[in-house]
């Protein structure tokens, strides 16, 4: 990697991700509960997030004092360096306090409002998967191993034969709506995966162990990191056609799948204004 402030703002995020994953994977207290709920009573917040969202920044701000920050916890400034770290401290919190191991530390770096890092680290999986815009996508540990491997999407299948993950939103209409389109889409795809971390459906999109992901009602840390990551594997990105991913609707999958995905979506109303 040629440009010096990208691999500076690459070795940190992982720095960061590894040391909030470490501290969420062997501090998670045996009594964990709930803190607080935001958009419903099942959208929750534990003590872990919020610590894990303070050593990210704490550590991010000791090393770039003039950067800025947007994180689910709280984090939000602007900065005056125009970087800014979009930080999602625990992605797949019902996960983690349930004890399932499908959660994972997102953390991505825009440079004047365009994304040009992104690390997720998924600790029970002992993997991590990064992204530097046009530098390609990797992931090291686990199935890995130490020296780690490049990512890349999975050859298309027809649509009738992928495997597409989603996820449903903590407010009850969305969710109802959300099942309706899945409804519609269970016989007309393999199957359908819910996996609980919209990070690592955006990794496994990249890593070819899904064909396809898509979700309404996303924020911007739930898929800073994971849709660079997807995109740099080679998979296609964006919402509804034309549009980049963001809250209204998020499609990732690889080439050939994306398309009539894409479509099937925009067909059933999957997307919000
Ligand atoms: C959630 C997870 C989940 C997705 C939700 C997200 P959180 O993030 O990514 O898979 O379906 O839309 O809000 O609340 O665990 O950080
Ligand atoms: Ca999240
Ligand atoms: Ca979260």
């Amino acid at each position: 990697m040629t440009d010096p402030l990208l691999s500076e703002l690459l070795g940190l995020a992982q720095d960061a991700a590894h040391r909030a994953g470490a501290l969420l994977r062997d501090g998670r207290p045996a009594d964990l509960g709930v803190a607080a709920t935001k958009s419903s009573p099942v959208d929750v917040v534990t003590e872990m997030d919020i610590a894990a969202e303070q050593l990210i920044t704490g550590f991010l701000s000791e090393h770039r004092p003039q950067d800025g920050f947007l994180g689910e916890e709280g984090a939000s400034s602007e900065g005056s360096s125009g970087i800014r770290w979009v930080i999602d401290p625990l992605d797949g919190t019902v996960n983690y306090l349930y004890g399932l191991p499908t959660w994972a530390v997102s953390i991505a770096a825009e440079r004047d409002g365009e994304r040009v890092v992104g690390v997720v680290e998924v600790p029970m999986r002992r993997e991590t998967y990064h992204a530097v815009l046009g530098g390609g996508a990797y992931a090291k540990g686990g199935a890995y191993g130490d020296g780690g491997a490049a990512l890349r999407c999975r050859p298309a299948p027809p649509l009738d034969q992928a495997l597409v993950s989603t996820g449903f939103n903590y407010v009850a209409d969305v969710r109802a709506h959300q099942a309706d389109v899945a409804r519609v889409l269970i016989p007309r795809l393999r199957d359908i995966r819910r996996g609980g971390s919209a990070a690592i459906d955006l990794c496994d999109v990249a890593a070819g162990r899904l064909d396809g992901y898509y979700e309404r009602g996303l924020h911007p840390w739930d898929l800073a990191a994971g849709d660079l990551i997807a995109r740099e594997a080679g998979a296609l990105t964006g919402g509804r056609p034309g549009m980049p991913a963001d809250g209204g609707l998020t499609v990732a999958a690889s080439p050939g799948v994306f398309e009539p995905l894409q479509s099937l979506l925009e067909e059933l109303g999957a997307w919000h204004d």
